[in-house]
């Protein structure tokens, strides 16, 4: 079964004002092909202004985060109905820089996803090992812990898309190789076979996150289980564009 190539630019807390309109015009300027989804995230004080900017029919605009509840009482959250409301389609959930730094559990990021869903937002779910699992060779075992916390409340994966960022790979320049990235694709796509059914499995775009950038993007490009990317670094540069267009 074909599945649409997808390529996510997570800024993370990066950029001004200026600098995420200069992102958006050179995207803009850009002819995009249109058989690739393409979905960018800048910093959450950045997506009305995202949304506005954006002229592309193929770019949709989404959340880094989200909170688990509707609006209400929750000093400095923001939520799956806020980020509607100014146009945005996505939001991320489970990035292992919230999962580790701001130390979000499986579950609190079960329910997000959840609510998100819910609430007609598409989630970038995000899962991965970090250095000291890839030595303990327990990749698998790990995302698969982090799959089932949101398979054991969420059964419908059809606006779910998985992002697999081995944590040793982030910000280092030190990409997973094809083989490597692939070989862990295909074991997340097993398992989801198990938890939400082969079907299910078989549809759900599974991203490669960590040090991608315009120039490594092709050599993903055979792998049978890698149908995508989420892009930190390289979605600030002119080259994320290369990247959206790796596949062609
Ligand atoms: P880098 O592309 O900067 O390694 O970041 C990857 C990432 O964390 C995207 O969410």
């Amino acid at each position: 079964m074909a599945r649409q190539f997808f390529v996510g630019g997570n800024f993370k807390a990066n950029g001004t004002k200026k600098q995420v309109t200069q992102i958006i015009d050179n995207l803009n300027s850009q002819e995009l092909p249109k058989e690739v989804e393409v979905v960018i995230a800048p910093p959450s004080l950045y997506i009305d202004l995202a949304v506005k900017e954006n002229k592309q029919p193929t770019v949709q605009v989404g959340a880094q985060n989200v909170f688990n509840k509707p609006p209400g009482a929750y000093t400095g959250e923001l939520t799956a109905e806020q980020i509607l409301d100014v146009g945005a389609t996505w939001t991320l959930t489970g990035h292992s820089e919230r999962r580790t730094i701001i130390k979000e559990s499986d579950e609190f990021i079960a329910e997000k996803t959840k609510y998100a869903l819910d609430n007609g937002l598409k989630v970038i779910l995000c899962i991965g090992e970090t250095l000291d699992e890839r030595k303990s060779d327990v990749t698998l075992q790990v995302c698969a812990r982090q799959l089932d916390a949101v398979s054991k409340i969420v059964s419908d994966w059809k606006n779910i898309v998985v992002a697999y960022e081995p944590v040793w790979a982030i910000g280092t320049g030190l990409a997973a190789t094809p083989d490597d990235a692939q070989e862990t694709h295909k074991g997340i796509r097993e398992h989801l076979a198990k938890t939400i059914g082969k079907e299910q499995a078989e549809a759900t775009r599974i991203l490669y996150g960590g040090s991608v950038n315009g120039k490594n993007a092709p050599d993903f490009r055979d792998k049978a289980d890698i149908d995508g990317f989420l892009v930190g670094g390289a979605s600030l540069k002119p080259e994320f564009v290369d990247i959206i267009k790796s596949r062609l």
